[in-house]
């Protein structure tokens, strides 16, 4: 070297400039045909710039069977480091498809268990970007051992640091259980695709012909069984919204998620509120409307959009503080809980409480959906998980009824009697055991039958009825609400309640763990 440099140094660089490339030009080039960024420029979109710092680019795999030993990849198809994803730390594991289709070896277990661990110690979000081909065929039980220590550590870092799973290609067969154990999903349209086992296995199995899209994209996990929370167009927006979802969490467990901008007044009142339940119970209205009229800015990042819309659940600040939002739907189903409304709620509910995220629940809700199809399906123990939820959450929990408000799901969606800490209605609202036509029929069967007009004095029983029970005051009368207010405060008076509630202290009673309904 002219400069006297050590050529060693040099090595170094061309050894880095190699782990970069990864299974080399020709597959990146296959790649991004696909519309496919690669493992490393996922990576660079996600951190701030010039902060990832990168562990064991150059590890590489020790399979001696099927000439293993010839073809070996520095940094051997996983990308692990930390990097600050605005200003924040983070670790950040990408898949890299490129080489050995990111199949998941020993060494490459290794490197994302190390990491793992690393941020278990630093108490940092993991961030799993999966784009592979699954257990590395060549490597057998060394590899299927590989996904169980990470999956141990993906249930040991449960509730203690926020993970967040991209799914950017294929994650199949075992390996789809490292995403599902994480708090959140988010899966590419058309490129990725997530199944226990593939189309080819199905045909012989079941002989259902099915594309890689239809039994495990980004359409069918969103719409029809509910893994995947989030479907995005492209790489790019995976990355973007990964890091919009970090945006609302903690750094872990002890921490408080990071404030909003908090540039919406406070004090703003929504006149269109005092009018937007209709006078006819049966009528249905939008709740998305309700919650972007109160929270900061009209900014709610929905959760699950596609999945169980009778319930709406999703991210948005609240005077600058990050809330979790959970509303019945009275435009779907009435709003009423079926399995995969309580299932969604009760995860989301869980997932706000392991990270303190105060819940905010806007209350419509006929009941539990009646049916065969339901009972059989279990609706009891699934209604039970979000009943489950709401008792042991010991977050600040505030809750709106803002129309009905009948039978058990009165008691489930944050009631006052399982811990509510702020529970107010409109006066639009209707807490009662059940609806006035129900209640009649069952109460005054007798009376109406003996009646000669039977449909004038049903009507008439109706109507007392509802005068009776179908307000919020019955409720508010015991203490059950804490007050019934004007629906254009509700914004003012939550961000007031909030703001008290911020010393909030509750716990459970020790236990190893509780025994939610499965
Ligand atoms: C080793 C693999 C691999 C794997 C892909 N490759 N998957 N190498 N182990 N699991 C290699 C290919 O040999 C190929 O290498 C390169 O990656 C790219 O793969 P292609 O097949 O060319 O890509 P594509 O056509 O896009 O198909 C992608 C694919 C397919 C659908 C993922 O590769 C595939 O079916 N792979 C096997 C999937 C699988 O059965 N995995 C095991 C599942 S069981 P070259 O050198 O030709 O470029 C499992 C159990 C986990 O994962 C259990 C955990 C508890």
């Amino acid at each position: 070297m002219s400069n006297g440099e050590d050529p060693r140094i040099e090595e170094l660089r061309e050894r880095r400039e190699a782990a970069r490339l990864g299974g080399g030009t020709a597959a990146i080039q296959k790649q991004h045909d696909r519309g496919k960024l690669t493992a490393h420029e996922r990576v660079d979109l996600f951190v701030d710039e010039g902060t990832f710092e990168e562990m064991d680019p150059f590890k590489v795999h020790r399979c001696r069977e099927f000439g293993m030993e010839a073809k070996r990849f520095p940094g051997d198809g996983v990308i692990t480091g930390l990097g600050r994803v605005n200003g924040r730390v983070t670790a950040i594991f990408a898949q890299d498809f490129t080489v050995f289709g990111g199949s998941l070896s020993g060494a490459n277990a290794e490197k994302v268990c190390k990491l793992m661990d690393t941020a278990m110690k630093l108490g940092c979000p993991i961030i799993g970007l999966n784009d592979s081909g699954g257990a590395r065929i060549q490597e057998g039980v060394v590899s299927l051992g590989g996904y169980a220590d990470i999956f141990l550590r993906n249930t040991l870092a449960s509730g203690v640091v926020p993970q967040l799973s991209g799914v950017l290609g294929p994650c199949a067969g075992g390996a789809v259980y490292s995403p599902a154990i994480t708090d959140l999903i988010v899966m590419v349209d058309k490129t990725s695709y997530m199944y226990v086992t593939g189309p080819a296995v199905v045909k012989t199995v079941t002989h259902e012909e099915v594309t890689h899209e239809e039994l495990g994209g980004a359409a069918s996990h969103n719409e029809r069984s509910g893994v995947a929370h989030f479907r995005v167009p492209e790489d790019a927006a995976c990355i973007a919204l990964l890091k919009q979802i970090l945006s609302y969490l903690p750094q872990n467990n002890t921490e408080m998620p990071p404030a909003g901008p908090g540039t919406d007044d406070p004090n703003r009142m929504d006149e269109k509120l005092n009018s937007i339940v209709p006078t006819d119970p049966n009528k249905p209205y939008d709740m998305r409307e309700v919650l972007r009229s109160v929270v900061d800015d009209g900014k709610f990042l929905e959760v699950h959009e596609h999945y169980a819309g009778n319930i709406v659940i999703g991210f948005a600040h609240l005077g600058g503080r990050v809330v979790g939002l959970v509303g019945n739907q009275p435009a779907v189903l009435a709003g009423c809980l079926d399995v995969d409304a309580s299932v969604k709620a009760a995860r989301f509910v869980r997932l706000c409480d392991c990270f303190n995220i105060p819940l905010v629940t806007f209350e419509d809700v006929p009941g539990f959906l009646p049916g065969t199809h339901q009972e059989w399906n279990g609706i009891i123990k699934h209604g039970a998980k979000l009943l489950y939820a709401y008792c042991e959450a010991t977050v600040p929990k505030l809750t709106v009824i803002t129309r009905k408000a009948y039978g058990g799901a009165y008691d489930v969606m944050s009631s006052k009697h399982i811990r509510g800490d702020y529970n107010v209605a409109w006066p639009t609202a209707e807490v009662a055991v059940m609806g006035a036509k129900g209640a009649v029929e069952i109460i005054f069967r007798r009376e109406i039958a003996a009646a000669e007009d039977k449909e004038a004095e049903a009507a008439r029983l109706e109507a007392d009825y509802r005068e009776q029970f179908a307000n919020p005051y019955v409720a508010a009368e015991r203490g059950y609400l804490d007050d019934v207010i004007e629906p254009r405060r509700t914004r003012p008076k939550l961000i007031a309640a909030l703001a008290m509630l911020e010393t909030k202290r509750d716990s459970n009673p020790p236990k190893k763990h509780g025994n939610i309904p499965l």
